[in-house]
């Protein structure tokens, strides 16, 4: 009998599909397009959005170069995507409450927001679908966001670790973002656009999420797990957990799942924040940065 000590572990690639509006360039075989061809200042029609959508379902991350949007229509394009909420760590625009502030001043030295890579606020019962970022200044060079894709993460299991996780679940919180472990650590929120008061209490609660969910629209499983908010397998103690978790972190970050969206002003980026994980890169001390995001409501994930 053959025994198999290893399996062909490369990720599944994304073919483009023909489209008749738009203009989709990927940026890597697993996730990231850039999107041409389109204005998003105008209402868009319905079939140019229905190819919009095929593109965000297959590449994941949609970057939309030279859009110079106002925040109404950040917002407005931001709603084709769902129902727009509000993070709570974060502050809105004056006026504009529901357009989001990540900044990070010259003069700032703590950490950048985001430096892990993470889905968001995973903490949630119903964490957000997705995310429309807008580059209002960006530094001449650095900068730029990781992206990488779960569903490639997932896919590159064995199918023995496959069957392994399939029933686990995962407790997530935010209590080392603005719980009572951030606190315990003496750290403040900085200047990066987080809220200096937040509501610990929110932080501490936990939420279980299946470690293998199963996309509402793609209909393909991706892992569903992040250093930021998963603290532990759930029914297991932090210890048993660990070494799971850290295979899972190591593996999940594999160059080969990735891709880094260069941005430049007035750029716009739709991630997915289901199926993939992003990180912001913090290599640009000492200039400023300043992105604005509109954040979708999701459903609470499922296997
Ligand atoms: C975030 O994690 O939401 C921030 C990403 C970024 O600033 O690039």
């Amino acid at each position: 009998m053959e025994v198999k000590s290893s399996f062909d572990a490369h990720p599944v690639l994304v073919h483009p599909r023909a489209y008749r509006h738009i203009d989709v360039r990927p940026l890597t075989g697993v996730l990231g397009a850039d999107i041409l061809g389109v204005d998003l200042r105008e209402p868009l029609a319905d079939d140019v959005w229905g190819e919009i959508r095929d593109a965000f379902a297959d590449h994941q991350v949609i970057l939309f170069p030279d859009q110079k949007l106002s925040h109404e229509q950040h917002t407005a394009f931001a709603r084709g995507f769902g129902e727009v909420i509000r993070l709570p760590q974060l502050h809105g625009v004056e006026d504009h409450p529901d357009v989001q502030i990540i900044r990070r001043l010259a003069s700032d030295t703590g950490r950048v927001v985001g430096e892990n890579w993470h889905a968001d606020s995973t903490y949630l019962e119903e964490p957000p679908r997705a995310v429309v970022m807008r580059a209002v200044d960006v530094p001449p060079y650095g900068g730029d966001t990781g992206f990488l894709s779960m569903y490639a993460a997932y896919e590159a299991l064995s199918p023995g670790f496959k069957a392994l996780i399939a029933p686990l679940n995962i407790v997530h919180s935010a209590t080392r973002i603005f719980g009572s472990a951030y606190l315990a650590q003496g750290r403040r929120f900085n200047s990066s656009g987080a809220k200096a008061e937040m509501d610990v209490e929110l932080g501490d609660r936990e939420m279980a999420h299946p470690l293998v969910c199963t996309h509402e629209v793609s209909g393909r499983k991706f892992l569903y797990v992040n250093k930021t908010y998963s603290q532990r397998i759930e029914g297991l103690t932090n210890e048993e957990s660990a070494p799971i978790l850290a295979f899972l972190y190591e593996h999940c970050a594999r160059f080969d799942f990735t891709c880094r969206a260069r941005w430049h002003k007035d750029q716009i980026l739709v991630w997915d924040n289901r199926c993939t994980m992003h990180r912001a890169i913090p290599d640009y001390t000492g200039q400023h940065r300043l992105m604005t995001r509109v954040t979708i409501a999701g459903k609470r994930p499922a296997r």
